[in-house]
């Protein structure tokens, strides 16, 4: 079977925030992204701002209302800063919104041509769950620094990047028994498959729960594993998310890196956030995962997580929320031939993310 909606990766995602100059200071200072493009008054755009950050092939979107009646400003009234576009690159946008138009998407935009002197880019886009959509961008014929009404952003202040490379994985967070429509409308509209599946057995009951499935798109360069909450003895930390968010939304953005020692170094000299881990995890890690190339020390000290699979491990490590709200966090990914997301870290992650729950009162 022919794949009906043919993705190259992520083109971009995009975040609604309060402040989109601030926001985009820290994505510089902290996560060491570049700056890119750039959309407002200034460039003939009078009711928003965009700033468009890049690093390697990932490409971070930073959106502010300019008056309190834009629905961007209802937006963000209710979710606080959050995930709004998934973005896919494709070859042929208008082909893909018919395709998943056809299978039952509802829309979001229509077809639409850019063009500037740069070139052009034909864009479309169809809602997924809560308030995030999906719009498939045709950049074929286009040269310019991001896409038609943006200007090349030429910054004095560049930090220096931290080896972030591209996204690995975006996961959603959707209501109760919501999990498997989800999953439906990503196989039967958009064609990808359930590659993993994780139900609140794989999670001790004692640990706030959650249900989990896997989705790619043919290739693999796409994944959306979507989250549902589950009974436990406390309350779900996916429940937490739905409460403070207002809304099924973006939970986190798994940015892959080719080392992850370096990276995770980096960003925490640069005031980012993480999880902490216990110390025993460090105990007993190797005897289930068995031999790594790393030194076990900086993994350690760092809090950096591994698990294996049948095709090799994977390093991860998670941030702390990136809003004040408990809402959406980053991963930190290096994967070493595995193809999996972690399972066998839910027990050390979920406790440390106990932690921060019990903290906040939420648990
Ligand atoms: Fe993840």
């Amino acid at each position: 079977m022919t794949d009906f909606l043919p993705l190259n990766g992520t083109d971009y995602i995009e975040l609604y925030v309060g402040n989109a100059k601030q926001a985009a200071h820290y994505y510089k200072t902290a996560f060491g992204f570049q700056a890119l493009a750039y959309a407002g008054p200034e460039t003939g755009v009078r009711d928003r701002t965009s700033y468009v950050l890049v690093q390697n092939k990932m490409r971070l979107v930073l959106t502010s209302p300019l008056n309190s009646n834009h629905p961007i400003a209802e937006h963000h009234k209710k979710h606080g800063d959050g995930v709004k576009v998934l973005a896919l690159w494709v070859d042929d946008a208008f082909q893909s919104y018919k395709e998943t138009m056809s299978r039952g998407a509802k829309s979001y935009m229509e077809p639409t041509t850019l063009t500037d002197e740069h070139g052009e880019v034909r864009m479309a886009g169809i809602h997924t769950y809560g308030e995030v959509v999906h719009l498939f961008v045709e950049r074929k014929n286009y040269q310019g620094a991001f896409m038609p009404g943006f200007i090349e952003w030429k910054s004095d202040y560049n930090p220096k990047p931290t080896g972030l490379l591209y996204v690995d994985h975006c996961v959603g967070n959707v209501g109760w028994d919501q999990m498997n429509p989800w999953v439906k409308f990503y196989e039967d509209v958009m064609g990808f498959k359930n590659i993993l599946s994780f139900d609140d057995k794989d999670i001790s009951t004692e640990y706030s729960a959650l249900m989990s499935k896997v989705m790619s798109n043919g290739n693999g360069y796409v994944k959306f594993p979507i989250n549902e909450p589950a009974e436990g003895k406390k309350r779900s930390q996916v429940e937490e998310y739905l409460d403070f968010y207002e809304g099924e939304g973006v939970q986190h953005i798994a940015v892959a890196t080719n080392n992850i020692i370096e990276t995770v170094t980096d960003l925490k000299n640069r005031g980012v956030e993480f999880l902490k881990i216990p110390a025993t995890y460090y105990e007993t890690v190797l005897d289930r995962v068995g031999k790594i190339d790393e030194n076990l020390k900086p993994l350690s000290d760092l809090g950096i997580l591994i698990d294996k699979d049948d095709e090799g491990y994977l390093l991860q490590i998670f941030t702390k929320p990136v809003e004040d709200r408990p809402t959406m966090f980053f991963e930190i990914i290096q994967r070493k031939g595995a193809k999996s997301f972690g399972k066998g870290n839910f027990k050390a992650l979920f406790e440390a993310l106990e932690l921060e729950q019990d903290a906040r009162g939420n648990l």
